[in-house]
């Protein structure tokens, strides 16, 4: 964790924005696998770390905002639980870390919000995601599960995201590392990668080598020879020679900032000429997309550039035909690039999901599209610097939905689907960076990881 003055002054912003009331913070618990001591990798509440840094289960925070008081909640290990899991700190010294003095057992949460909900105060908290969490907010605030995100602050999440989505030095620093992993993990993948391998080999390695370098993985990893599936958490699929693959994985650093990246390359080490067609047009929308991104520019705006890049090579191709802004506005490209550019990043890897993308990356006047495709756009605003983001423009041939349109006659003044259909197997092609918004550009993240043809070809065709 960063230093306690980190945590502080985050703390005393928040409460710059938030006049009034209590703020109540739930940190996560242990989340059991098949019985209650066998549990899933521990992930603590990502609000929970930028306020407190406590990388513990079963903790919660409160910052009483009129009385200018910050307690941290949380049981003390009792001799039972050292003889299984050995020495642990006291709550006080967790707590000292982050620079909260007040320190209480869990017990006297419920008790201090009984006693605010009698009162009348306000009690605001952020959405909730974890169940066990949701049924917390219940017992201690009595709102009934199915409506505890309803009464989520919208205030409290608009400050969080406010804070949160300009990312200080030291954070860039951390998602520096984590993209610095990735770059280890997405070149030894290409390495490794040999065709009649099952793609769970290659998935089981890179997800080691997340583990001995870092937090271990982001999120599970794409590593698929059916780049069309856009998330695809199968591994069980024999590559062949010829094949293309994605590598869409990511890392924690051990503070728990993540990287997002992704290559697909050739199996054997050499695309083939249409390979590297498709793929040249993806790297031409990620290039452009990257050297338009700017102060003030919005996302939207930069995601619809990199969709005429993605037109433009498509007509080149003959599987799309007129005129390119016209294609675009109608959504025609969709087709091919069903899903949004990029989204931010930070201590999560989709950052602030769990605040409802359209309370931060949408505003009154950046309303979100319903457009097949745009609509998958997770942020949309305007562009700061400190702003981390994904740039993953991609390439699909989905045969489920290329049979949809054709049937319905879909866009066929932009659409060649004669054309379209000669390339049913090709499966896809997507490439992700990341990046930060400096002063007048952007900067991508990390030790530059192999992205034009001649770069993948030679590490893809130095196998391990
Ligand atoms: N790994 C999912 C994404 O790129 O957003
Ligand atoms: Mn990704
Ligand atoms: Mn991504």
């Amino acid at each position: 964790m960063f230093n306690a003055k980190t945590y502080i002054q985050r703390r005393s912003e928040l409460k710059k924005k938030i006049k009034n009331g209590l703020i109540l913070f739930l940190g996560n618990n242990e989340a059991p696998m098949n019985y209650t001591d066998n549990t899933y990798h521990f992930r603590q509440d990502s609000t929970f770390l930028y306020y407190f840094g406590l990388d513990r289960a079963e903790l919660a925070a409160i910052i009483d905002v009129d009385e200018d008081k910050e307690i941290v909640f949380g049981n003390d290990f009792t001799i039972d639980m050292i003889v299984w899991m050995g020495p642990q700190p006291t709550i006080k010294q967790h707590a000292a870390k982050c620079g909260v003095k007040i320190t209480k057992p869990l017990s006297e949460l419920e008790t201090i919000c009984t006693n605010a909900v009698k009162q009348g105060r306000k009690i605001q908290f952020i959405p909730q995601y974890r169940y066990d969490n949701i049924l917390t907010i219940q017992r201690l605030l009595g709102i009934s599960p199915k409506k505890v995100n309803d009464y989520a602050s919208m205030a409290l999440i608009q400050a969080a995201a406010e804070q949160r989505l300009v990312k200080s030095k030291e954070e860039i620093a951390e998602i520096e590392k984590a993209v610095n992993i990735a770059y280890e993990m997405h070149t030894a993948a290409m390495r490794f990668t040999k065709p009649g391998m099952y793609e769970r080999e290659v998935a089981g390695f890179i997800e080691g080598l997340a583990l001995s370098l870092g937090n271990g993985l982001a999120f599970p990893p794409i590593f698929s020879r059916n780049v069309q599936t856009l998330h695809n958490h199968y591994y069980g699929n024999k590559l062949k020679d010829g094949d293309l693959v994605v590598n869409d994985s990511g890392v924690e650093a051990v503070s728990h900032y993540s990287s997002d990246i992704t290559r697909t390359f050739p199996v054997n080490g050499k695309f083939t000429p249409v390979q590297k067609f498709i793929y040249e047009i993806v790297l031409a929308a990620n290039m452009t997309a990257i050297n338009e991104i700017k102060p003030k520019q919005n996302y939207k705006s930069i995601h619809l550039k990199a969709a005429e890049v993605i037109t433009d090579g498509l007509k080149a191709l003959g599987v799309m035909k007129g005129n390119t802004k016209d294609a675009v506005e109608a959504g025609a490209h969709a087709l091919f690039f069903p899903h949004g550019l990029g989204h931010l990043m930070g201590l999560d890897v989709h950052d602030m999901e769990n605040y409802g993308e359209n309370n931060f990356g949408y505003d009154e006047k950046t309303k979100r599209s319903t457009q097949f495709g745009l609509k998958s756009l997770r942020y949309a605003r305007p562009l700061v610097p400190g702003v981390v983001l994904t740039v993953e423009p991609g390439i699909y041939f989905i045969p489920e939905l290329i049979d949809k349109w054709q049937s319905e006659k879909k866009f066929s003044e932009f659409i060649n689907y004669a054309k379209v259909n000669q390339f049913r197997k090709f499966s896809g092609v997507r490439i992700e960076d990341d990046i930060v918004v400096t002063n007048n550009g952007c900067r991508v993240l990390g030790k530059p990881i192999p992205k034009t043809v001649d770069e993948v070809e030679a590490v893809a065709s130095d196998k391990i």
